[in-house]
């Protein structure tokens, strides 16, 4: 059984390229491993990552992830089951978005992570994804 789950977070220090890299790095050989996919965007200190995968390796690393101290306010904000997934070629994408982006102002002026709702943040996900270069 396929789930996919967003969430959204706050940074407990500035996001830095270090703890970038670091946190991709563990990601994309965790994730290849464990058969999970998704994307994390980040940008003002925000984290923002869908995860696709079988439940059970999702439910561990979910686990994981909460425990992390380089983030703070994890707040869960859609899961689903899925059939397919939106990611399939991703161990882990990684998108820089700032929230005073033209883009989000203009087709999302309401955006705001930790109050939209959870299909609304994806669309909007999506919506970037399509107008960026993710580097995966
Ligand atoms: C915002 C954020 C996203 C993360 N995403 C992943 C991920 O997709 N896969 C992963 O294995 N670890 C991810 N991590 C790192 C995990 O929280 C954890 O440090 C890592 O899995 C190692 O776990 P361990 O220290 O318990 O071995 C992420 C951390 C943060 C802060």
């Amino acid at each position: 059984m396929l789930i996919r789950v967003m969430y959204v977070s706050q940074a407990s220090g500035g996001i830095t390229t270090t703890v970038t890299s670091s946190i991709l790095e563990t990601a994309k050989a965790h994730n290849a491993v464990n058969g999970i996919t998704g994307v994390l965007c980040q940008g003002q200190d925000i984290f923002i990552q869908v995860l696709e995968g079988e439940r059970k390796a999702l439910n561990r690393l979910l686990a994981r992830i909460f425990r992390d101290s380089r983030h703070k306010e994890i707040e869960i904000v859609l899961l689903q089951e899925i059939q397919d997934r939106m990611f399939p070629l991703w161990a882990m994408a990684h998108v820089n978005i700032s929230l005073d982006e033209p883009m989000i102002k203009l087709n999302h002026p309401e955006f705001d992570p930790f109050t939209a709702n959870g299909a609304q943040l994806y669309e909007i996900l999506v919506d970037l994804l399509q107008q960026s270069s993710p580097i995966n």
